[in-house]
C-alpha cells in the first residue's frame, strides 16, 4: 500500500511537472484527487491495512494530498502569471511613441484688447450691457438723430437686410436701447461687433467698437476729456499725450475726434502712425440734447457724453500691426507672434 501511495505521489508531481495548461491539470486533480481518483481509492483500501498501521498510513495519505495540491496550486499561479503578461502585452502603452502636440491657444489682440479696455471701464463704475447685432433703423439710425433719407447717413456704408432691419455699423445703437430702459444716471459701455459695407488695406466689414455712455446732471465736455485721458493713459501708458479735434456726429454736440501720440515711436513718426506720430483712434462728444429726448430723458436736467471706440484699431496700435487684414485672416503664423 505504502508503495503504491509513494508511486501515485511521485507520478503525480511528474504530471504536474509536466503539464503546460489550465486543462491538464485539472484533468490531473481529477485523476488523483477527485471521488474516482486514485488517492481516494487509496484510502478505500485501508480496511486492508492493519488497525495499528491506520493512523500512520492516513498520515501518509494526508501528506500525499497536500504535497500534490500545492503542487499544484503552484503550477496555476505559474499559468496565471503567463496569461497575464500575455494579457498585458496585447494591451501594452508604448510610452517611447510620440504624441498628438496639442498647442496651446493664445487670446487674438481684439480679445486682449477688449477685456483690457472692459477692465479699465469697469474700475471706472461702468456697467457693461449689450445689443443685437441684427438691429432695426430705429436704433441704429433715427433714434441718433440720423433721419432716412438724411445725407449723414453716409458716413457708414450699412448692410442693410430689409428697408428696416439691418446689420448694425456702430454699437452707438445700444446708446438708444439703454436710454429707452434705464432711469438716469447711466453709466454703460457696450463691447461688440458692428459691420460696413468697406473692405480695402484699412476696412474689414465687421469690425470691433465699445462704445461709452455718461447721463447724469452735471457732466461736461470737460468729464469727457479727464476721463478719456486717463482712459488712454491706463491703456497706452503714462508717456501717452491726448490731441482732440473737433468733428462732427449727428447724436453729439459738440463733437470730438480723439488722436492718441503711437505707442511705438513716441510721437516721433513711424510705419505704425504713418510717419504723424499721431493716431486717430475714437470718436465721442456731448449727447445731442434731441437724442436724449427722443429716447424719453429730460434735457434739461440732464446732459450726457459718449465716445465710440475702434477696438481692432486700438489693438493694432497697442502690438505696433500696420495691416488690418491681418486682424482677421486667423493665420495662426500671424497669431502665434501675437502672443
Ligand atoms: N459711432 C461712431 C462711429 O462708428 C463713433 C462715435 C462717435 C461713438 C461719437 C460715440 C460718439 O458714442 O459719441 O463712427
Amino acid at each position: 500500500m505504502e508503495e503504491k501511495l509513494n508511486q501515485i505521489l511521485t507520478e503525480s508531481l511528474k504530471e504536474i511537472a509536466n503539464a503546460n495548461d489550465k486543462t491538464s491539470l485539472t484533468e490531473i486533480k481529477v485523476k488523483v484527487l477527485g471521488k474516482q481518483g486514485e488517492l481516494t481509492s487509496i484510502l478505500r483500501g485501508m480496511r486492508d491495512v492493519a488497525p495499528e498501521d491506520r493512523p500512520k498510513f492516513g498520515a501518509l495519505v494526508n501528506e500525499a494530498r497536500e504535497k500534490i495540491e500545492s503542487a499544484i496550486l503552484e503550477k496555476e499561479e505559474v499559468f496565471n502569471k503567463i496569461e497575464l503578461e500575455k494579457e498585458l502585452a496585447k494591451s501594452a502603452v508604448d510610452i517611447t511613441e510620440p504624441g498628438i502636440n496639442h498647442e496651446k491657444g493664445a487670446l487674438h489682440p481684439t480679445t486682449r484688447m477688449f477685456n483690457k479696455l472692459i477692465d479699465i471701464c469697469v474700475a471706472m463704475g461702468f456697467k457693461v450691457v449689450e445689443g443685437p447685432e441684427i438691429e432695426t433703423d430705429y436704433y441704429n439710425f433715427e433714434g441718433l438723430n440720423i433721419p432716412k433719407n438724411h445725407p449723414s447717413r453716409d458716413m457708414q456704408d450699412t448692410f442693410f437686410i430689409t428697408e428696416n432691419i439691418l446689420l448694425r455699423s456702430q454699437t452707438s445703437s445700444v446708446q438708444v436701447r439703454a436710454m429707452e430702459k434705464l432711469a438716469p444716471p447711466i453709466k454703460i459701455i457696450s463691447p461688440g461687433r458692428v459691420y460696413r459695407n468697406d473692405s480695402d488695406g484699412t476696412h474689414s466689414p465687421v469690425f470691433h467698437q465699445l462704445e461709452g455712455l455718461v447721463i447724469d446732471e452735471n457732466v461736461s465736455m470737460a468729464d469727457l476729456k479727464a476721463m478719456l485721458t486717463s482712459m488712454m493713459k491706463k491703456v497706452f501708458g503714462e508717456e501717452t499725450t491726448i490731441r482732440f479735434r473737433p468733428s462732427f456726429f449727428p447724436f453729439t454736440e459738440p463733437s470730438v475726434e480723439v488722436d492718441v501720440s503711437c505707442p511705438t515711436c513716441h510721437g516721433k513718426g513711424c510705419k505704425v502712425c504713418k510717419g504723424t506720430g499721431f493716431l486717430e483712434l475714437l470718436g465721442a462728444g456731448v449727447v445731442n440734447p434731441k437724442v436724449l429726448e427722443m429716447s424719453g430723458i429730460d434735457s434739461k436736467k440732464y446732459r450726457g457724453f459718449a465716445f465710440g471706440f475702434g477696438v481692432d484699431r486700438f489693438a493694432m496700435v497697442y502690438d505696433g500691426i500696420t495691416d488690418l487684414r491681418n486682424m482677421f485672416k486667423n493665420d495662426v503664423r500671424f497669431l502665434k507672434q501675437m502672443k
